[in-house]
């Protein structure tokens, strides 16, 4: 079905190449227009919001172009965070147009924590805030003067509410205290309806009192399969529906609801962030036992990763806290070894030759050499799909930043190389399909175009 308003679909051969000054011209036009003066919003149409992880990314690209700004995104998405140091999924706007929206969280006011404004979601994201003051701070430093003494200053003001986020994950998030951190809600792990959540979902029954809505989202994309299906949306909401009935108590959250999940790629990204943001507090002087708290975090949740891989695949799994069993499906977070890092070389050479092998980026239909978020290989890959096949460029540059840092500077090369070149056509679409390299779902998405500024701008 054919809902779309927002711009023709070209096929990928005539489409224009941008050369990096227009690229990058592009990309800067993408976050300026988005931007509402405080708030970057993940997109124009579909996501007229502040949402946690794409804010992160957001910051990165905003570091390169203007220190100062990249500050108050910082600060816009921490003025949402909660009492107990959660970070909200959703940093609401004024703007209408998105579903859903304040109303029917009710945040405020059931839950204590949650502030009164600005209005939040009441779920989070995966942490890569840290990410992001490093990108910020490193940028500060190159610069002069003002820039410098911002970045410092947003260092000093940041690090204990980022430090007061990673503890609200270890506190609530790790049920089994293996440091595997737990999403009550496949929102939670930023991958909506990848089929890593497939069998829990299955698990989920929506009640019967689930309170009517109306979807926003699919006449804001081209065609409706590429977003989830109202079966899959009947079971977002009936989660948030159990949340809002116990106050989005975190540790009731985790108790009653009808859906938690051992996440492996968000946990990688903890351990990461963890690393991260104690480097970051040693810099500035942090506490030093809160850098050491940050450090055992980051070793204990690091060897969780390691611990979920499968011993014929050595692919990385979730794992199903309500149903007891892991979940093995043939999804980019498979290689969320390579994010946290500790894999013994042969181990670590073969995850590598994995990704870069025939059914990942190496599968000859590609028309980029870059992570698809679903094998190509696989029965379940869906080209089109959300999180069920297409190249997202944001999981891409992670994926790039984190193996940079890991010393892995060939794939990491090589993933930006061929991401830029998929994304030349100048869309910055939320994802891409993997066969033929048509942009999909929302087009001048922030995040995209932040990472492609990133990547222009790197040394
Ligand atoms: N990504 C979700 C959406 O599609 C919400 O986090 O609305």
């Amino acid at each position: 079905m054919t809902t779309g308003s927002i711009g023709l679909f070209t096929p990928h051969p005539q489409r224009p190449r941008l050369g990096s000054i227009a690229l990058a011209s592009g990309a800067a036009w993408v976050l300026a227009g988005n931007d509402t003066g405080t708030m970057v919003t993940a997109s124009p149409r579909l996501y007229p919001h502040m949402w946690s992880w794409d804010s992160a990314f957001i910051m990165v690209g905003l570091a390169q172009l203007d220190v100062d700004r990249a500050c108050r995104e910082m600060e816009t998405l921490l003025s949402g965070q909660w009492e107990d140091g959660m970070i909200p999924h959703i940093v609401f706007s004024d703007e209408d147009g998105y579903f859903p929206g304040p109303d029917r969280w009710q945040t405020a006011v059931v839950c204590e924590h949650a502030p009164a404004r600005p209005h939040t979601s009441g779920i989070c994201q995966p942490p890569v805030h840290a990410i992001a003051l490093r990108k910020i701070v490193d940028a500060g430093r190159r610069r002069s003067g003002a820039d410098r003494r911002r970045a410092e200053a947003l260092l000093r003001s940041t690090w204990p509410r980022l430090f007061a986020w990673q503890r609200w994950l270890a506190t609530y998030r790790d049920p089994l205290g293996t440091g595997l951190i737990a999403v009550t809600h496949g929102w939670e792990s930023g991958m909506d309806n990848s089929p890593r959540w497939d069998s829990p979902y299955a698990a989920v029954q929506p009640g019967d009192d689930l309170p009517p809505y109306v979807r926003q989202d699919l006449d804001k994309v081209c065609e409706a399969d590429e977003r989830p299906t109202d079966e899959e949306y009947d079971r977002y909401l009936w989660l948030i529906e159990e949340m809002r009935r116990v106050g989005y108590r975190a540790d009731e959250v985790v108790r009653i609801g009808s859906f938690l999940v051992g996440d492996v790629f968000l946990t990688a990204l903890f351990a990461l962030s963890c690393d991260v943001l104690a480097d970051l507090g040693e810099e500035s002087g942090q506490d030093p036992e809160k850098i050491a708290q940050l450090r055992r975090w980051a070793a204990r949740s690091r060897t969780a990763v390691l611990d979920t891989r499968d011993p014929e695949t050595g692919l990385a799994r979730d794992y199903d806290m309500r149903a007891h069993k892991w979940i093995a499906a043939p999804t980019i977070a498979g290689f969320a070894p390579l994010l946290s890092g500790g894999l013994a070389p042969q181990d670590q050479a073969a995850l590598l030759a994995t990704l870069e092998g025939p059914d990942w980026m190496g599968h000859p239909d590609l028309v980029a050499a870059t992570p698809p978020t679903v094998s190509p290989s696989s029965p379940q890959f869906m080209p089109k799909q959300y999180w069920r096949g297409p190249q997202w460029p944001v999981i891409s540059w992670l994926f790039s930043w984190a193996m940079r840092r890991n010393g892995l500077h060939d794939t990491a090369a090589r993933i930006r190389e061929e991401t830029l070149r998929l994304v030349s056509d100048g869309t910055f679409a939320e994802y891409y399909h993997p066969l033929t390299g048509a942009p999909l779902g929302s087009r001048s998405q922030s995040w995209t175009a932040a990472v492609v500024l990133d990547w222009l701008y790197e040394d």
